[in-house]
């Protein structure tokens, strides 16, 4: 019989959220700012880890943006986004769907391109080396205005080739979709597809206007839609996904308890949860751990393991024929494991 530890391990996922900035690891952090020649406020890998102890989002955003701020070369950017899908590679994760937050490095004075290269040259890679497929998403940042995010869209316009999607992040409340409708629009006008964080830890009204004014393809998060009986409904309706970070919800305070996780409810209503690491190198564990831990805690089965599974390639951007076949592959390891 497989463990339920080897069952998670083997069978193929997709990974639909994740911050490359939050998979960029303590000891990578030490040897980019060495060699970029900048100070970190930590004397070693273990101070670093004792500050990962956050309250609430704006408490992880403020040292996430600061770890941020060593990468400076194209170089860097490769190596955060070689490292995560290495990492991924390990976790037999056949497809990944990354953020990047371009306004983090470019108000720094690097330039967009930089960004943009040194992730994708990593991406083609995983590709290449492991057979991997990936997109990439263009986030904004809420705290900032439309203006400036509407400046960030214009630099995107170059790496449509690139760049599939634009999403938004960063601190949730008093920011809500609505501020950023104009740029949507004009991010759907030019052919982005649109997903946005909502109801991580702003309300179930926020989602709302994620799905009416942005017209999004995705909630990030949105563990509030359940204090709303209609908006259930709406998103039973139109199969939304919704890309569920257990460990991120954790670590920030959205949940006190795993055992009390929104998942499970939301699996049982039928929704389209899938389960995504976030930060994985600020929440402590990666997809496989997100996907373990929230299965001892709310003792889900295989069936229902193997259902978020193939949840995760329903809701990815691969197109239909690509998704069939990564369901298949689910469906074979879930008959010969199960
Ligand atoms: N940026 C990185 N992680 C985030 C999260 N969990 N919520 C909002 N913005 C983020
Ligand atoms: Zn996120």
């Amino acid at each position: 019989m497989t463990t339920i530890e080897n069952f998670i391990k083997g069978i193929p996922k997709a990974e639909l959220h994740l911050h490359i900035e939050g998979a960029f690891e303590p000891a990578l952090m030490f040897e980019i700012a060495k060699r970029n020649n900048l100070q970190i406020n930590y004397k070693s890998v273990e101070e670093i880890k004792k500050a990962y102890d956050f309250s609430n989002l704006q408490d992880f955003l403020d040292i996430y943006y600061e770890g941020a701020g060593v990468l400076i070369e194209e170089q860097d950017f490769y190596d955060v986004t070689w490292a995560y899908l290495e990492k991924m590679h390990s976790q037999n994760v056949l497809h990944v769907e990354i953020f990047f937050d371009p306004q983090t490095h470019t108000d720094r004075g690097i330039e967009f391109k930089t960004v943009v290269q040194g992730i994708n040259a990593a991406l083609r890679d995983s590709q290449n080396n492991f057979g991997m497929s990936t997109r990439l998403i263009m986030c904004f940042l809420r705290h900032l205005d439309e203006e400036a995010a509407l400046k960030t869209l214009e630099q995107a316009l170059d790496y449509k080739e690139i760049i599939l999607a634009v999403g938004l992040d960063s601190s949730e409340r008093g920011n809500p979709p609505s501020k950023f409708q104009r740029v949507f629009k004009k991010a759907a006008e030019e052919g982005f597809l649109t997903v946005a964080h909502a109801g991580e830890e702003g309300p179930s009204e926020y989602v709302w206007e994620a799905l009416n004014l942005l017209n999004v393809s995705r909630v990030d998060h949105g563990n509030n839609s359940l204090d709303d009986e209609k908006l259930i409904q709406e998103l039973l309706i139109r199969k939304m996904p919704l890309t569920v970070c257990p460990l991120s919800n954790l670590k920030l305070k959205v949940v006190d308890d795993l055992t009390n996780h929104p998942l499970g409810k939301m699996l049982k209503l039928g929704l389209l949860a899938t389960i995504n690491s976030d930060d994985p190198a600020y929440f402590g564990g990666y997809l496989n751990e997100n996907y373990l831990e929230l299965s001892k805690a709310l003792n889900l089965s295989k069936e229902e393991i193997t259902q978020l599974a193939k949840n995760s390639f329903i809701a990815s951007f691969l197109d239909e024929e690509e998704k069939r076949q990564m369901i298949d592959k689910v469906e074979a390891f879930y008959l010969e494991n199960h």
